[in-house]
């Protein structure tokens, strides 16, 4: 038994390594080593699709129609080697035809043999109703994680946000491939049919606890977000080596290598916006290497927010400004924009970060202190002082107006939870919050109408646990 003690740790390490560093060939997935998945993409209007193989990388083609179209389109294709792991060839196209509105089909194909094929919907007209799934720290290969994609399947949502810590521990590809895809795009090819839409966490693309997840040479294959999302490129924070965005550390190779992968979107894609049917979405990184005091970046925020025309405005971000969690508690820095929130009537602000669903009533912050120092940002002095005005008249059932912004905590979607005793003790709260869920995973979705803003809060196993109704 001794002796065979090593040989199955050698094993085990060749096991691991041969899932995490060497997956060269297709297998579970077919010829696919991530299967086709919907993307926002950076041209307004139009969508992405995008997909991994191994060795096999030419003859590809991806072909689409509008519901009402009769013959397939082609869509230019692009191809990149993701960083650390030479053997993974990601395919993106671009699908610039689109009805605005209506379904459409793909398939692709490898030397004229079919592969792949799904429906769709493209962006919705202006103003038209929409509905959408929120779930965040979810990617953690866990029971609950599987459970919820069921769930969220279910529902056939057009498009699902994360709100960050999108996958466990460290956001690099070998995560996503072990963690992410084979649930959210797995039997259930969800994201084939879905669009997914993502905001980067601590664990994407700051820190995973101790653990710096921006070094590239512990993890040539890190800040997999920059290379594998293909989002809207209009964020304010552009330059390579702006202090607002995430360091990059390793040797100049990896760097480089990295570099090459995110194809433009580092360090730009960590912030955007966009619109879609009758709201608007703000994408924000909360990780706190963000001064988010820095006067061009609030004008930017404001100036975003101010000129939508969209009757529902939606904030995403991890870090929660607003949380009655025990962990995490003195991460409090999104609370500095909470003035420019409420000028501009954000209607929810979703995060995550706590394991769990919170939602709080309709409030107002004001700022006590002029300014958080620097260095508090990236200590354990966090904290942000100010007086609240809560709106206590609001229930989401007899009175709908809410008189300030609703923050939502929608953490719950598939890693460890938060203490169940919180769930069990309202006394332990903070004062605004209304709801606090954490005994089971969960996720929230939302039906955007001209008429009103349904949030529901769906559990694991498809239970409603929370829902309120906004209404202007
Ligand atoms: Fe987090």
């Amino acid at each position: 038994m001794k002796r065979s003690l090593p040989i199955i740790l050698l094993l085990l390490l060749l096991l691991s390594c041969g899932i995490a560093l060497n997956a060269k060939e297709p297998s579970a997935s077919g010829p696919f080593l991530i299967k086709p998945y919907i993307q926002l993409g950076s041209a307004k209007n139009a969508l992405s699709i995008l997909f991994a193989v191994g060795s096999q990388t030419s003859g590809w083609e991806l072909e689409y129609k509008n519901s009402d179209d009769s013959a397939y389109m082609k869509a230019p294709l692009e191809q990149r080697t993701l960083n650390g792991n030479k053997d993974i060839k990601l395919i993106c196209a671009q699908l610039n035809s689109l009805s605005p509105g209506s379904d459409f089909n793909y398939k692709v194909s490898q030397n004229g043999k079919q592969l792949f094929s799904a429906s769709a919907q493209a962006r919705p007209k202006e103003d038209t109703d929409i509905s959408f799934g929120v779930l965040g720290d979810c990617g953690m290969g866990s029971k609950g994680e599987e459970l919820i994609t069921l769930q969220l399947a279910n529902k056939h949502p057009a498009m699902v946000l994360i709100p960050g810590d999108i996958v466990y521990p460290c956001g690099r590809l070998r995560d996503y491939l072990r963690n992410f895809f084979p649930f959210f795009n797995g039997k259930k090819e969800l994201m084939g049919k879905s669009l997914f839409v993502a905001c980067p966490g601590n664990h994407d693309i700051a820190m995973a606890g101790m653990k710096d997840v921006r070094n590239l040479d512990e993890s040539p294959d890190g800040m997999a977000y920059f290379s594998l999302w293909q989002q809207p490129l209009n964020g304010p924070i552009t330059k390579i080596g702006n202090t607002n965005s995430p360091e990059l550390k390793g040797s100049k190779q990896n760097i480089e290598e990295f570099v090459l992968a995110a194809a433009g979107n580092y360090p730009v894609m960590a912030n955007f916006s966009y619109d879609y049917g009758n709201s608007h979405f703000l994408i924000l990184d909360g990780n706190k290497y963000v001064n988010w005091q820095d006067q061009s970046l609030r004008k930017w925020v404001d100036d975003d927010l101010g000129a939508t025309k969209s009757k529902w405005k939606f904030v995403l971000m991890h870090q929660p400004g607003f949380s009655s969690d025990w962990h995490h508690q003195e991460e409090q820095q999104m609370r500095l924009l909470a003035d420019i929130f409420e000028k501009n009537k954000v209607d929810i602000v979703f995060s995550g970060h706590s394991h769990s669903y919170q939602r709080s009533c309709p409030l107002q912050f004001k700022l006590a202190r002029a300014r958080l120092k620097d260095q508090d940002r990236e200590t354990k002095a966090g904290f942000v002082q100010g007086s609240f005005k809560f709106d206590r008249n609001f229930d989401g059932q007899t009175n709908k107006k809410a008189q300030g912004v609703i923050y939502i905590v929608s953490g719950a979607g598939g890693a460890k939870l938060s203490l169940p005793l919180l769930e069990e003790d309202p006394t332990r709260w903070q004062p605004f919050t209304r709801k606090f869920i954490c005994k089971q995973h969960s996720f929230s979705f939302c039906r955007a109408s001209s008429e009103n803003l349904i949030l529901e809060q769906i559990g694991q196993d498809g239970t409603l646990l929370d829902q309120i109704i906004i209404e202007k």
